[in-house]
């Protein structure tokens, strides 16, 4: 099976959490692309959406699905978001579509996160993919020297050649070199640097259950 393929699977997977007449909780990426597809065909029967980013709002509502703001919606039953890594225990490194800062928003408003992704994303130890953490362009050069102190090497995310503009209107910073041992801790410490607005380590929301597409099916794994 192709990597498109196992993301359908698994986003096709994910109706199963989406309570009739609710309001779901999306994410961003590839693979919520499959999961937002496959809720067209519940359109007529949930409530609606709460959205991570302006693209994934475009498509919900492409396929009739209305998206309430956030602040219109004190709880949701499940938030449905993929990831660029996850751990055994349900920690995740997220943001590969710069969406990170509203991902985590919108999963703090869930009972329940479930990670949709495939094989590729389980890994032993968070760090081999490139942190994402966006950040107010002012602190940008600060914090870089902060992750250098950590062994990290900080590079500013550019778009066309120039720096990539997130939804919120902030910057993103990947950094490469870092080993993350203890992420509660790591998230901790980085949410106090002055001038970040979100780092992509999710470990305060972290997933409560992972659908895993494999070769062999979708597994689905508990935390
Ligand atoms: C976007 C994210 C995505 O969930 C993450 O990058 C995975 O994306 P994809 O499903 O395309 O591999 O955090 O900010």
């Amino acid at each position: 099976m192709t990597q498109d393929e196992l993301k359908t699977l698994v986003g096709q997977a994910a109706l199963q959490y989406v309570q009739p007449g609710s309001i779901v909780g999306v994410g961003t990426g590839s693979t919520v692309n499959k999961f937002i597809d496959a809720l067209g065909t519940m359109a007529g029967q949930i409530k609606g959406a709460v959205s991570s980013s302006i693209v994934s709002t475009e498509r919900l509502q492409a396929l009739g699905i209305t998206v309430f703001d956030a602040t219109a919606v004190d709880e949701l039953a499940v938030y449905i978001d993929g990831a660029d890594e996850i751990d055994h225990a349900g920690y995740m490194i997220k943001g590969g579509g710069a969406a990170l800062t509203r991902e985590k928003i919108v999963a703090a408003q869930a009972r329940q996160f479930v990670c949709i992704a495939d094989e590729s994303k389980l890994v032993t130890a968070l760090g081999a993919f490139p942190l994402p953490v966006e950040v107010i362009p002012m602190a940008a050069k600060r914090i870089a020297r902060q992750f250098a102190a950590l062994g990290g090497v900080a590079a500013l995310r550019l778009k066309s050649g120039v720096p990539l503009v997130t939804d919120n209107g902030q910057h993103i910073l990947d950094v490469t070199g870092l080993k993350i041992v203890d992420p509660l801790a790591f998230e901790s410490t980085v949410n106090n640097w002055p001038g970040v607005v979100c780092v992509g380590v999710f470990a305060f929301q972290k997933a409560s259950v992972c659908l895993l597409a494999t070769g062999a099916g979708v597994k689905t794994l508990t935390f």
